[in-house]
């Protein structure tokens, strides 16, 4: 059966993105069918897997027919490929940002997400989801057409800031608009050993989510954030670094949360 997991954290630069990018990899690299969704109008995710924006037609279109004239058929011709045969992605352009204004008065509009996914869900094993760094009407979608969120937390000062919030956030869409809605976990990012801030950081959210923390943590690394500039997930950029064999970690935690 298959699973959709969205990454959120309204905190911006925490890691959403690199963890859906490469855990979405490193699941396709154990031959799981994997769409990666980019709802993110910064469009990091698509750009990350070496596209460039200006689709004639991407999510945003998906999102705006969702209502009205959208089959599988044609979301399908939305849905671009990339360098791994078991990975697509549903891209995104800036257009992305205007949505919110243009579904103001609109019915139904957290469920646009839902509606699209809900065509396409079993073609895949696994539908990733990318969010933008805000509690939005763009993150609502995402929290309303989601199995579960997958939580990245920068292990930094500020980290837990706003966190209370965001559970805030998923507690209401689990009342009012997703009961299936759970967490997958929360997940430590740049972690460096050599501080004692990371080691307070991962005890603070130990202490918050309990069992619900992935025991794999994302070391702070170089080539994590280099890969991106060559539109390619870490396992195609350097298979032997710290940052893949940890996202291959990662992925093999997700499959036995199934
Ligand atoms: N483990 C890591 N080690 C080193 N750099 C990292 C790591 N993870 C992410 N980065 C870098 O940190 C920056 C922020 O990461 P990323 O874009 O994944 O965060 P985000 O939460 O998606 O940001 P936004 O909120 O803007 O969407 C990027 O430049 C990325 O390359
Ligand atoms: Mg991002």
């Amino acid at each position: 059966m298959s699973r959709i997991i969205a990454a959120c954290n309204q905190k911006g630069g925490v890691g959403k993105t690199t963890t859906c990018v490469n855990t979405s990899a490193a699941l396709a690299a154990m031959e799981k069918k994997v769409l990666l969704v980019d709802m993110d109008p910064q469009a990091n995710a698509t750009q990350g897997l070496g596209y460039d924006e200006g689709f004639d037609e991407d999510i945003y279109d998906a999102l705006l027919l969702a209502e009205s004239d959208l089959s599988r058929e044609k979301i399908r011709t939305y849905i671009q490929p990339t360098s791994m045969p078991f990975l697509e992605i549903l891209p995104c352009s800036r257009s992305l940002a205007g949505l919110e204004v243009q579904l103001m008065n609109q019915p139904q509009r957290e469920r646009r997400l839902s509606k699209v996914l809900e065509l396409i869900k079993a073609d895949y094993d696994y539908i990733l989801i990318d969010s933008p760094p805000s509690l939005s009407l763009l993150t609502l979608n995402v929290l309303t057409s989601a199995d579960s969120v997958l939580i990245p937390i920068q292990c930094e000062y500020y980290a837990l800031q706003g966190l209370a919030e965001l559970l805030n956030t998923i507690r209401l869409v689990q009342q009012n608009l997703n009961p299936k809605l759970s967490i997958e976990g929360a997940l430590l990012t740049m972690y460096d050993s050599r501080l004692n801030l990371s080691k307070q950081v991962a005890e603070d959210v130990q202490n918050t989510f309990s069992e619900k923390v992935f025991k794999t943590i994302i070391p702070r690394s170089v080539k994590l954030s280099e890969a991106p500039s060559f539109g390619k997930p870490i396992i195609l950029y350097d298979v032997l670094s710290s940052g893949a064999t940890k996202y291959m970690e990662l992925a093999k935690e997700i499959l036995q949360n199934d």
